[in-house]
């Protein structure tokens, strides 16, 4: 897990990072030093690259991401496939130190790493061109809600880029694509972006694009129900896991014609503070039983959180928004670059997106129009690259 405060590190050497959670007034863990953050800190701050589960999952959100998407050439086989995963491993291990990457044509940009993570996602393209049986496949159609486009689905290799930078990002993306070139052509990319450590403490949940706080159910990473349903265990892909991703744009132009009070029935929490219409705080649990004077669900059979509670099934969310300006008619194109990891996404992703499919008022809202899944292998060791333990 990711914890700034503990683990400590900058790139160029070691320094306390205490001071960047110190200006996190109400998050500041014991731990944490009282010197006043300076600017410039967040820059230097890195992530671990190595270990037993990728960076990027766990890891605090960083307040930039590009999602980007290849699809393998035709003549990228599997020992090609190989190659191709140690050079990008090799970049990335050296982008996040804050070291520039081989033939780095601009070294000066590798600098800042800025808690730089990029996570490696495989699609059942590249499983098949490696002559091995995929263990994700996409999304069966939502036909009542999904609006998906080729150009936002699908993918045989995803790189989640993430850091608290947008031009680390752009050099990270750049670098990347420049060395993927010989063995796969960019599908699409997708920017993201949301409130990052550097301008909102730990522990506050963030707000999307819509004004809804969202993430207050999310399994914490470090906990036991983290790593129950986030992680798979055993077997080539054990300290891995899986990536679904849905560009759901946010039908801004009625939501904002929508009052106050019908925003909150459709999602059952308020806006104000993300408690649910039940209770007074954000942490408050939803009481599903209560009923108005009238004898009517306070919180509404239909409500968003009340269908995307599904017994058993448990989903880690990592969302970015995305806003990518207007359309040709002037609307504007925003909404939710929706990441969720899970171990299976067969029993824990699929039925909440079931159920949600079926009848939930926040459809009116928003209308998925990407969608791809990816198998995310376990972290790599210092000599190794990502994606061994399928590959070697
Ligand atoms: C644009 C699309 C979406 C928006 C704006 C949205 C927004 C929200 C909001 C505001 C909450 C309540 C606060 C929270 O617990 O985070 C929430 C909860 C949740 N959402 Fe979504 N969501 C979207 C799509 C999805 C999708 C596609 C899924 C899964 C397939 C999903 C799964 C969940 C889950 C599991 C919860 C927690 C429910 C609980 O147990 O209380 N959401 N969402």
């Amino acid at each position: 897990m990711t914890d700034l405060t503990r683990r400590g590190l900058f790139a160029g050497g070691a320094a306390a990072v205490g001071a960047l959670a110190a200006g996190a007034a109400g998050a500041t863990p014991a731990s944490a030093s009282a010197a006043p953050l300076t600017p410039g800190d967040g820059g230097r701050a890195v992530e671990p690259f190595h270990g037993p589960h990728q960076a990027g999952i766990a890891t605090d959100p960083q307040a930039h991401a590009a999602f980007v998407a290849f699809d393998l050439l035709k003549d990228t086989g599997r020992e090609a496939v190989v190659r191709m995963l140690r050079l990008l491993t090799d970049d990335v291990r050296r982008l996040a130190a804050g070291h520039p990457a081989l033939a780095d044509t601009e070294p000066e940009l590798a600098a800042v790493p800025a808690r730089l993570t990029v996570t490696f996602g495989f699609g059942p393209g590249l499983f098949r061109r490696a002559g091995l049986a995929s263990p994700v496949e996409p999304l069966p159609p939502f036909k009542r809600i999904d609006r998906l486009e080729e150009r936002w689905s699908g993918g045989d290799l995803l790189l989640q880029i993430c850091a608290d930078d947008p031009l680390t990002v752009a050099h990270a993306l750049r670098m990347t694509v420049k060395d993927a070139r010989s063995f796969a052509r960019v599908r699409w990319v997708q920017r993201g972006f949301r409130r990052g450590l550097l301008t909102q403490p730990r522990g506050v949940t963030q707000r999307n694009v819509m004004g809804q706080v969202d993430g207050t159910v999310n399994p914490r990473p470090g906990t036991p129900e983290f790593d129950r349903a986030v992680w798979i265990t055993g077997g080539p892909l054990g300290g891995g896991t899986t990536l679904v991703l849905r560009r759901i744009r946010a039908e801004m132009e009625t939501w904002d014609a929508a009052d106050r009070t019908a925003k909150e029935f459709t999602v059952g929490r308020t806006l104000a503070t993300g408690a649910p219409l039940t209770g007074r705080l954000e942490t408050d649990e939803p009481d599903f039983t209560r009923l108005s004077p009238a004898g009517f669900p306070v919180i509404a059979e239909y409500a968003h959180v009340r269908r995307a509670r599904v017994d058993g099934a448990t989903i880690f969310r990592r969302v970015y928004n995305y806003d990518d300006g207007l359309s040709p008619g002037g609307e504007p194109d925003t909404g939710l670059l929706f990441a969720s990891f899970q171990a299976d996404v067969e029993r824990q992703f699929l039925p909440i997106q079931r159920s949600l499919a079926e009848a939930d008022l926040l459809n009116e809202w928003t209308t998925p129009t990407g969608s791809a899944v990816f198998a995310v292998p376990p972290g790599c060791s210092p000599g190794g690259y990502v994606g061994e333990t399928l590959l070697a």
